[in-house]
């Protein structure tokens, strides 16, 4: 873009457990910068039942939204009247959550005089890798965290493809599950990996549902049952049997994410003759080191870029919303404050190519 004046914007993010708002600079050359990210975690709240619980989080979002953005604004050493737009998650999400981020962010828009853009969730992980890492157009993005596991390619803004998924469990939600059954709290991803240190990744052979199809999908479900089948066929288990099983699953999926990733580039390689190939990672589970090497086998096999940005910003925060809403504004794509709040939302979306080309 051309001539865009240097944009200040206010991003919210409330669609699941995290609490967020983040000021994020977009000067004229398109280059971004954070000059906050305040994320509140309710992890202590739902700890005790093992998974988030939709109306305890809406209701924290209510009690600390308020704070967690003046935070932002204050760390960012400006003024809320210095804000340019104001930017918010618009789903998909819980949708309590959503509402009270959005309902926020409407109310400051219209207090301020200011534009409101209401972000798809998904957009701003989608987009991330550009005010991380400056990358450019087009590119492969793997989404996966607690709640989403998708292949998407970007194409452009608001011009998005999917081009597979999970038909089940996302693969967070799938480690999530794993170390409840073996007790190993929540969330889970980040114990699994611990725990899988100390265990033989080859002990056990769980199924990999849905591999030997074509399609970029993924199913997690069958494996997490097969997993709990093993745990009870051992019970009671040892120290070294739940590292085991930690340790084999985690393999499992490691290699069932390299095995579409490398379908996926193949893909892109295809449709994209001469283009550099980059595999943009985002979501919770990016912070996996099997998953993480798993993805960069078939990148090096490809010559293609593998790009992981700081794990603070894959996992859900408020910069990745300003920042989608800085993209969007320089294209004088923003929302009237009539905009609703929408529980299920894809990223590949009649809305989305509406808005695009403005039919
Ligand atoms: O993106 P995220 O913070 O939140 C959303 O789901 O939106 O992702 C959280 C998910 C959880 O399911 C968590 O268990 C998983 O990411 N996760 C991990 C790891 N760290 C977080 N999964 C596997 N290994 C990890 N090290
Ligand atoms: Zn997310």
């Amino acid at each position: 873009m051309t001539g865009q004046a240097q944009a200040i914007i206010l991003g919210i993010e409330t669609s699941c457990d995290e609490t967020a708002a983040s000021v994020v600079v977009r000067d004229q050359s398109g280059h971004g910068t954070i000059r906050s990210n305040v994320v509140r975690s309710q992890l202590d709240e739902h700890a005790a039942f093992g998974g988030v619980v939709p109306e305890l989080a809406a209701r924290a979002h209510v009690e600390w939204l308020d704070h967690i953005i003046a935070q932002a604004i204050e760390e960012a050493g400006i003024a809320l009247r210095d804000i340019d737009a104001v930017a918010a998650t618009a789903g998909p999400g819980l949708i309590g959550g959503v509402l009270v981020g959005l309902t926020t962010a409407k109310a400051l828009a219209a207090s301020l005089d200011k534009p409101l853009i209401a972000v798809n969730h998904l957009e701003g992980h989608a987009l991330t890798a550009r005010l991380t890492n400056g990358v450019k157009f087009p590119y492969l993005m793997l989404l996966v965290s607690g709640g989403h596991s998708q292949f998407v390619l970007v194409r452009g803004v608001g011009d998005y493809e999917r081009w597979g998924g999970t038909i089940d469990d996302a693969l967070g939600e799938a480690f999530d599950k794993v170390a409840k059954l073996l007790s190993l709290g929540h969330p889970g991803g980040p114990a699994v990996e611990r725990i899988a240190r100390e265990g033989d990744p080859k002990r056990f052979k769980f199924p990999k549902p849905l591999l030997r199809e074509e399609r970029l999908d993924f199913s997690f479900s069958g494996l997490k049952t097969a997993v709990r089948l093993q745990a009870e066929a051992l019970a009671p288990l040892t120290d070294q049997d739940v590292a085991d099983i930690a340790a084999s699953f985690q393999e499992t999926v490691a290699q069932i994410v390299g095995h579409r990733a490398r379908q996926a580039l193949e893909k892109f390689a295809a449709e994209f003759p001469g283009e550099p190939i980059r595999l943009v990672v985002a979501g919770g589970v990016a912070a996996n080191r099997r998953i993480a090497e798993a993805l960069q086998a078939p990148c090096t096999a490809f010559g293609a870029e593998l790009i992981v940005p700081p794990i603070a910003l894959c996992t859900d925060n408020g910069a990745m919303i300003a920042w989608a809403g800085a993209e969007r504004l320089a294209l004088e794509d923003t929302d009237s404050l009539a905009i609703a709040a929408r529980p299920r939302w894809p990223l590949q979306d009649e809305d989305m190519r509406v808005k695009k080309h403005g039919a």
